[in-house]
């Protein structure tokens, strides 16, 4: 048996009075990159928030590697190993950059082993910047950023949230770059974009969602 990185079945989410996902099914294979596509207000940042536990699920099956997230707290999921990119980034801005990213190790306990190493390999740019405050970086750097310390908490999957909205062209082609690279490197990724993703041809499947409905 192998899995899926992430499986949902039967998902349903409402905040507060207001039902936002409807019998979401979808399932991630491991190693694969795949889009969650749809238009704004579809429901994409509320699907990945519920993934991560950020929001709770009424009902249906979430699990990742086949291990039952649906009741496990956030802190939790994070240290099975998703790592979450999200929108509006959440860095802490007092800190450097560097401390970041091994902020969420020291808190789960995970020791890098070359995996910061690898990250600054593979985007030398956020090694450039790492003893800088985070605060004061530019929005694309902290978008980068962000991205980063997705990929070190993210061992079983990494849930990215619309990474390359809001970046100038020259970021956006950057950030698609390093998505390219991470494509076919063992990384299982769940990214939610807009219909006119660029990064449409990088993936492996697509979900449409709908009005909260995955098509
Ligand atoms: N905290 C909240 N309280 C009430 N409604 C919410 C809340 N968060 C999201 N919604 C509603 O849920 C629906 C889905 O929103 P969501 O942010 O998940 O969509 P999205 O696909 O990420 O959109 P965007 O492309 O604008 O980022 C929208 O109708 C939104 O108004
Ligand atoms: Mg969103």
């Amino acid at each position: 048996m192998n899995p899926e990185a992430l499986f949902l079945s039967g998902v349903e989410v409402a905040i507060g009075a207001t039902h936002i996902l409807h019998d979401v099914a979808l399932d991630v294979p491991k190693g694969a990159l795949c889009g969650l596509i749809g238009r704004n207000g579809a429901g994409k940042t509320t699907l990945l928030r519920t993934v991560m536990g950020l929001v709770p699920a009424l009902s249906g099956t979430i699990l990742c590697e086949g291990d039952n997230l649906r009741s496990m707290p956030a802190h939790k999921r994070a240290h099975l190993g998703i790592g979450y990119m999200p929108e509006d980034r959440r860095l802490l801005p007092d800190f450097t950059a560097e401390d970041n990213l091994l902020l969420p190790m020291w808190v789960t306990g995970e020791a890098p082993e070359g995996r910061l190493e690898r990250v600054y390999e593979l985007m030398p740019e956020v090694a450039a910047f790492a003893k800088r405050q985070a605060g004061y970086l530019s929005g694309g750097q902290q978008k980068l950023l962000a991205l980063a310390r997705a990929l070190l908490c993210g061992r079983r999957l990494i849930l990215l949230d619309e990474p390359t909205e809001g970046l100038a062209p020259a970021l956006a082609r950057r950030m698609i770059e390093v998505l390219a690279r991470l494509k076919g490197s063992g990384l299982s990724i769940l990214m939610a974009e807009s219909n006119d993703s660029l990064l449409a041809d990088l993936l492996d499947r697509v979900f449409l969602i709908e009005r909260g409905s995955v098509a």
